[in-house]
């Protein structure tokens, strides 16, 4: 392997990321005969096939998977080196693989905004994703830091809670139960619900509240958006359990000329008013928000800088 180079590393890996020998010539600006001769030595080097061809989809063969992986970490020290050097010379310089939970969303890109005009040497790549996907993108070891509410219990990881994340049952305002107080949690037995898809730790929250207390609920509609379950409340189609920051950011849209007021239309322009928080026992369900990142991982400059950047200012971000 010590004959292999550091550009054929690039070429396989890029390949291997795009499952495809075209789209990497075109990734990287080079031919693919060109791509297709530097996976070959290096295949060659390695004495193990790297891909199949199985119809017209490439596949890694396991020679390749390692390989595969072997390349992230030489990749990721390289970038943390350059980081190191940048950092020396008095400057916060490189790129930031963040992956946060969907509810982050509504508060992780203003508090990005200010960090990347703090920092502007610095690139942020943000994946939003549930629960389960960032559980994979973590074993497979894609990012350098995470910010989710569930911590998995069987990865191995580094975290520190930052902020709370209480999840409240929201209801369209003109909902019957919207004026009644301490409201039994078996009362919702009897109210169609609305959730959120398999593998988000928002449904798994909900889940083992209600199995703890033996109330069923009443699925009728899974949906794979807070934004989209708002409307479909607004809509009259139920009641939901979201984290309280889904209310956050409800902005009065100005009406245009097109829309008359008065119109039933308007009332889609300002959600947060349709909306409203029950006053059911148990809840808020109390969680808190945490920034991870892998056990024994040798976190880069510029995660160390965000991850304090985000310990200090993340206070204003709870209730905005
Ligand atoms: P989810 O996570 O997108 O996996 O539901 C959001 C949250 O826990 O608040």
């Amino acid at each position: 392997m010590i004959q292999a180079t550091l550009h054929q590393l690039r070429v396989f890996a890029t390949v291997a990321h795009h499952g495809s020998f075209t789209k990497a010539a075109q990734e990287l600006m080079i031919t693919q005969p060109s791509v297709s001769s530097q996976v070959k030595n290096l295949t060659n080097t390695l004495g193990f096939p790297l891909f199949e061809q199985i119809g017209k989809q490439l596949y890694l063969t396991q020679a390749g998977e390692e390989l595969l992986s072997t390349c992230r970490i030489i990749f990721q020290q390289l970038d943390n080196l350059e980081m190191k050097i940048a950092d020396w010379g008095g400057m916060k310089q490189g790129k930031l693989k963040l992956a946060v939970v969907t509810t982050a969303k509504y508060f992780i890109p203003r508090l990005l905004g200010a960090f990347c005009r703090e920092y502007p040497g610095i690139d942020v790549a943000l994946q939003v994703i549930n629960h389960e996907e960032m559980r994979k993108r973590m074993e497979a070891n894609l990012d350098d830091l995470y910010i989710l509410s569930q911590l998995p219990d069987d990865i191995d990881l580094y975290t520190e809670a930052f902020m709370g994340n209480p999840l409240v049952v929201i209801a369209r305002a003109d909902h019957p139960l919207a004026k009644e107080r301490n409201i039994p949690l078996k009362r919702l037995q009897d109210e169609p619900f609305i959730l959120r898809e398999m593998g988000s730790g928002t449904r798994e929250a909900i889940r083992k509240l209600f199995t703890r207390n033996r109330v069923d609920i009443r699925v009728r509609l899974e949906l794979g958006s807070n934004e989209a379950i708002k409307q479909a409340i607004a809509g009259g189609l139920g009641l939901s359990v979201l984290s309280r920051h889904t209310l956050f950011s409800e902005i009065p849209v100005q009406l245009t000329q097109d829309i008359v007021p008065g119109d039933d239309n308007i009332r889609c322009y300002n959600l947060g008013e349709q909306l409203t928080v029950l006053d059911v026992q148990n809840f808020p369900i109390e969680r808190n928000w945490y920034v991870a990142y892998l056990h024994g991982k040798n976190l880069s400059v510029v995660a160390h800088t965000f991850w304090d950047y985000l310990m200090l200012h993340c206070s204003q971000y709870d209730n905005l």
